[in-house]
Parts: C-alpha cells; sequence; structure tokens
C-alpha cells in the first residue's frame, strides 16, 4: 500500500483592487448577472462571468423552480451558454460572486461540486486551464489556476469504453 497526498495551491486577494483590470471587469459582469438571480426560494442569488479567447463575455446566473431540482446553478447557465452559442472557443477565466438575501457573505464561495464537474468537460476538452476566480459579496477573492486545482481525480471521456 502507497499514500498519495494531494496538495492544491489557491491564491488569495485582500480585495478586487489586487486583481488585474481585465479580471475587475469580469467580476463586474458577474456581479451584475447576479443581481438579475432567480432564486425567489433560496434567496441565494449567484452570478458567473467567463471570458473567452475570442473577448467574448459570457454570463449566467442561477435559475431556480419550483420544482427544486428543475433549476441550474449559474456556472452552469454560463458555461453551456458558451458551449452552445461559441463552440470550441477556448475558456480563459471565470468569475463567480453571491449574494444572499438573508446576510452579507464575505467568505469566498467556490462552485459546487456538480458545476466543477461540468467545468472540467470543457478545461479538458480544450487542454488549456480555466483560471477561476470566486468571491462572496465583497471581501477576499480566491484564484484556483485550473479546475483541476478544485476538482482532483477528474472524471473525463478518457474512462469511457471507447467505441
Ligand atoms: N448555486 C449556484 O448557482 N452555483 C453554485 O455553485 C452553488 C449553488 C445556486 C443553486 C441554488 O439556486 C442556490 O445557489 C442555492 O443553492
Amino acid at each position: 500500500m502507497k499514500k498519495h497526498k494531494l496538495e492544491t495551491y489557491l491564491e488569495v486577494y485582500d480585495s478586487i483592487s489586487e486583481l488585474p483590470d481585465t479580471i475587475q471587469n469580469l467580476i463586474n459582469k458577474a456581479q451584475q448577472a447576479r443581481d438579475n438571480a432567480y432564486a425567489p426560494y433560496s434567496r441565494f442569488k449567484v452570478g458567473a462571468a467567463l471570458e473567452l479567447a475570442n473577448g467574448t463575455i459570457v454570463t449566467g446566473n442561477n435559475q431556480e423552480n419550483a420544482a427544486f431540482p428543475s433549476g441550474l446553478c449559474a456556472e452552469r447557465v454560463a458555461v453551456f451558454y458558451a458551449g452552445a452559442n461559441y463552440p470550441g472557443e477556448r475558456i480563459l477565466h471565470l468569475a463567480l460572486t453571491v449574494k444572499s438575501g438573508h446576510k452579507v457573505i464575505n467568505t469566498p464561495t467556490p462552485p459546487c461540486g456538480a458545476c466543477r464537474q461540468s467545468l472540467a468537460e470543457y478545461e479538458v476538452g480544450q487542454g488549456q486551464p480555466i483560471a477561476l476566480y470566486f468571491m462572496g459579496e465583497t471581501g477576499k477573492v480566491v484564484k484556483s489556476g485550473s479546475i483541476r486545482d478544485l476538482l482532483p481525480l477528474i472524471f473525463d471521456s478518457s474512462f469511457l469504453e471507447k467505441l
């Protein structure tokens, strides 16, 4: 038996102002998208903005449903829109921010597991990392250089039996 240690390195920024202008702009777009989220049930609004290699910024927000599992997270709304409308276009960065109707969230809030898996599909497919910047409503911003840093032991198409 051998033990393997998995390590992840994340960058933590004290505030948005420490980041390059392009990333600040992307976070700004995610904040605007967040405020338009449809989250009447959880009152937890999430906004995502991703920048494509052709310069396009695609945004998404969470869309809830009275039949709860029928809703979708902000990250998947954004990444599926990008996949549907800009197929094959490389995703460079993704910014993520949240806002609760119950309290101010200043803890950086990472994507849920299902969204990490969905994002991994595109990162693996493009062969280049997607840098992710996530935050709460205010406060620190965390950067992970790759979805792999948030999803070790990634499951991808290489595990599927080839037809
Ligand atoms: N949510 C997202 O949009 N992204 C995540 O990564 C985590 C959760 C949404 C789903 C639901 O509308 C609300 O946040 C509460 O879970």
